[in-house]
């Protein structure tokens, strides 16, 4: 083994990454349309592991945004983390996922996420559980009556209506000041619009698409800024009943269709916990929003060992919605977090969980309360895997 390097990944090494890729995930895939969704990472978000001329470890990163309550922050999305086998074991994983977050502080998000394999990498780098993805099972038969063909018109949607479909998707997340779903690239929204296998429809206020899924059918995301357009487009997809016994759909676990379905989504419900990490503290804070009316002066001490640029005595306010992070001098009172807990604050979880598990010490004794009200809100979710 000779120096390990962390490198740009290069058009040349494509079919390495391929093969380990293979090697970590199993085979499958169609590897032309990987390597040509590959080729758009190529601006700096492709990263490699080397040992001289031989690629032996790959990540990328998304150019995500994340709605965190109500507002768009933009985020890097950890994905296709492998490590050929033969390597594992010894530290390159660690070393990539290091040159990976300096890689997003050097883009510019404030935040990061990522679905992981297995959390122990991931955690001693600072990220920590978040939220979740849910897929429900509803009965086809269920919402194929949710609405009598008489009412909302849907009309059958294509390309051209990606804009359309991201402007209504982030007008009901503003209204309902959502946590957590992803705004994928335009590009992303035109490709999937336009491939056959997906279909879309579109309301005044909402829009759904679905899918076809092992003999069910797959809601991939149905968004409704009314009940007529939320009956209509369940309908939609429920009419499909004769074919198939069962809807699949993505969803929170508050979504209005929890409350319009007669029966309730089958009990096997599919959860997977998706990771965060604050990249860039400050500006985590001052682009997501906060509930209205709730008011907060607090004292933090970060320690933060990764990004030594969050580590310091820092002043949290929150007023009218929105929120600050500026340094400060020392308190006894701060409340001491390290980047797993301050992920886990951000995304809302109660600190009396977070003390329970260590990752918060220290505080104010009647700052608890008021901290739980300024993160908290609607549970953190997303619709997508990447
Ligand atoms: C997961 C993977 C990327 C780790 O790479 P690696 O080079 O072995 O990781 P490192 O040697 O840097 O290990 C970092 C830490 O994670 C731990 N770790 C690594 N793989 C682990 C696993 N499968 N289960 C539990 N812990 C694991 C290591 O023990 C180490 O912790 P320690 O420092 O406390 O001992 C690699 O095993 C892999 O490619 N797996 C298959 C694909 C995959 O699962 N990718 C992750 C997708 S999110």
């Amino acid at each position: 083994m000779t120096e390990l390097r962390v490198v740009d990944v290069a058009e040349d090494q494509l079919d390495s990454v391929w093969q380990v890729r293979i090697r970590s995930f199993g085979p499958g895939g169609d590897r032309d349309e990987w390597k040509k969704n590959a080729l758009t990472f190529m601006d700096g978000r492709f990263l490699g592991v080397v040992d001289g001329d031989e690629l032996v470890a790959a990540a990328r990163i998304w150019p995500f945004e994340q709605w965190w309550g109500g507002r768009r922050v933009p985020m890097g999305g950890v994905a296709g983390v492998v490590v050929a086998p033969e390597y594992r074991g010894r530290g390159v994983g660690s070393l990539m996922m290091r040159a990976v977050l300096q890689r997003c502080v050097d883009k510019g998000y404030p935040l990061t996420a990522l679905y992981p394999a297995t959390t122990v990498l991931y955690r001693h780098l600072g990220y920590e559980f978040a939220g979740h993805r849910y897929k429900f099972a509803f009965q086809a038969a269920d919402l194929r009556t949710l609405s009598d063909g008489k009412g909302t018109a849907v009309r059958k949607a294509g390309r051209g209506d990606a804009d359309l479909l991201l402007e209504l998707a982030g007008k009901e997340h503003q209204a309902r000041r959502s946590s957590g779903p992803l705004i994928w690239p335009r590009t992303e929204v035109e490709s999937w619009l336009e491939d056959e296998d997906n279909f879309a429809y579109v309301a005044d206020d909402g829009f759904v698409v679905y899918n076809w899924s092992d003999g069910d059918l797959a809601v991939d995301e149905l968004i409704s800024g009314s009940e007529q357009t939320a009956r209509a487009l369940w309908a939609t997809v429920g009419s499909g009943a004769s074919i198939a016994k069962t809807v699949q759909a993505y969803c929170p676990p508050f979504d209005p269709i929890h409350l319009l379905a007669e029966h309730e989504a089958d009990g096997d419900t599919r959860i997977n916990r998706w990771m965060l990490r604050l990249v860039d503290a400050p500006a985590a804070i001052a682009t997501r929003g906060f509930p209205d009316g709730v008011v907060l002066e607090a004292d933090l001490r970060i320690d933060d060992p990764e990004l030594p640029a969050n580590t310091g005595d820092w002043h949290l306010s929150v007023a009218g919605g929105s929120g600050r992070l500026t340094p400060a001098d020392p308190t006894s009172e701060a409340l001491r977090v390290g980047p797993r807990g301050l992920a886990a604050l951000y995304a809302g979880t109660p600190l009396a969980a977070l003390r329970a598990a260590g990752l918060v010490t220290g505080g104010a004794a009647d700052a608890d309360s008021v901290l739980n009200a300024v993160f908290g809100g609607p549970t953190p979710y997303m619709l997508d895997y990447f």
